[in-house]
C-alpha cells in the first residue's frame, strides 16, 4: 500500500504524514529530509552546490537511512545521526539549489521507489505522486494559504527560541513556494488524481481524520 503526501512547505505534511503510518502501522518517510542530508554533506564536504554527480558519489558512499528509537524517527548519514543538524537555517536555505540537481533527484527518487517497494509507505514530499509513485493507491496533496504557513513556522521556531518575524518568514515560504514550483526537473505540482486538502482552518485531528476517510474509501471501494 502507497501513500503520497505532496504540498508546499509548512502545510503540515510530515506532522500529518507521521501520525497517519503510525495509525496504519506503515513506514513514514519524510523525502524532504533525505534532500536535506544531500545538502548537509555537501555542506560538510565543501562541495559546490551545483555538483550533482560528486553529491551523488558522496551519497553513495555515505548512505542516507531512517532509524527508529523509543518511538522517534531518525535519519541517519553513514552512522551519523543528522536530524537536527539538517533543520537549521543554513541547510534550509541551500536545499531547493541541491533539491533541483538531476543526478541528485535521480539517485534519491530511486532509493524512494526501493523503500515503497518493500514496506507499506506514507511519504511526504513534493513529487511523491506525480514522479516517485505515480501510481499511489492514494495521492493527496495538502495546502494551506502563506500566512496561516509562516504562522505555524513561527510558532515551531519559538519552541526552538528562534525568533524570526512573521513578515520574513511570509517572504521565505513564498519564496520557496516559487521555486520549487518553478523548477524544470520535477516540480511541486498536483498530481491529476491527487485530492486536495486545505488545511488553513482545520485542527492537526480533523486534518488527519480528513485523510484516514479518504484512504478508507479507496480501499473499500
Ligand atoms: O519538506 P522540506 O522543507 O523538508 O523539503 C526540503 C527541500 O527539498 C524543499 O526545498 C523541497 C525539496 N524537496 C523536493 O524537491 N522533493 C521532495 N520530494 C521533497 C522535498
Amino acid at each position: 500500500m502507497q501513500i503520497a503526501i505532496d504540498g508546499p512547505a509548512s502545510a503540515g505534511k510530515s506532522t500529518i504524514a507521521k501520525i497517519i503510518a503510525k495509525k496504519l502501522d506503515y513506514i513514514y518517510t519524510d523525502t524532504g529530509a533525505m534532500y536535506r542530508a544531500a545538502t548537509w554533506l555537501a555542506q560538510k564536504e565543501q562541495v559546490d552546490y551545483n555538483a550533482g554527480a560528486t553529491i551523488v558519489q558522496l551519497l553513495q558512499k555515505n548512505p542516507i537511512s531512517f532509524q527508529i528509537h523509543s518511538d522517534q524517527q531518525y535519519i541517519y548519514v553513514g552512522d551519523r545521526d543528522i536530524s537536527t543538524e539538517i533543520r537549521m537555517p543554513q541547510i534550509s536555505n541551500n536545499v531547493s539549489q541541491v533539491a533541483a540537481l538531476p543526478e541528485v533527484r535521480e539517485f534519491l527518487v530511486s532509493q524512494q521507489q526501493q523503500i515503497a517497494a518493500d514496506n507499506n509507505v506514507v511519504m511526504d514530499g513534493r513529487d511523491i505522486g506525480t514522479t516517485v509513485l505515480p501510481a499511489a493507491d492514494v495521492k493527496i496533496f495538502l495546502v494551506a494559504s502563506v500566512q496561516e504557513r509562516a504562522h505555524r513556522r513561527y510558532l515551531e521556531n519559538l519552541t526552538r527560541n528562534i525568533q524570526t518575524p512573521l513578515a520574513v518568514l511570509e517572504k521565505e515560504i513564498s519564496l520557496r513556494d516559487y521555486k520549487d514550483s518553478h523548477r524544470s526537473i520535477s516540480p511541486l505540482k498536483k498530481a491529476v488524481d491527487a485530492i486536495e486538502v486545505d488545511t488553513t482552518s482545520l485542527s492537526i485531528d480533523q486534518v488527519v481524520q480528513k485523510i484516514l476517510k479518504i484512504i478508507n474509501n479507496k480501499i473499500n471501494k
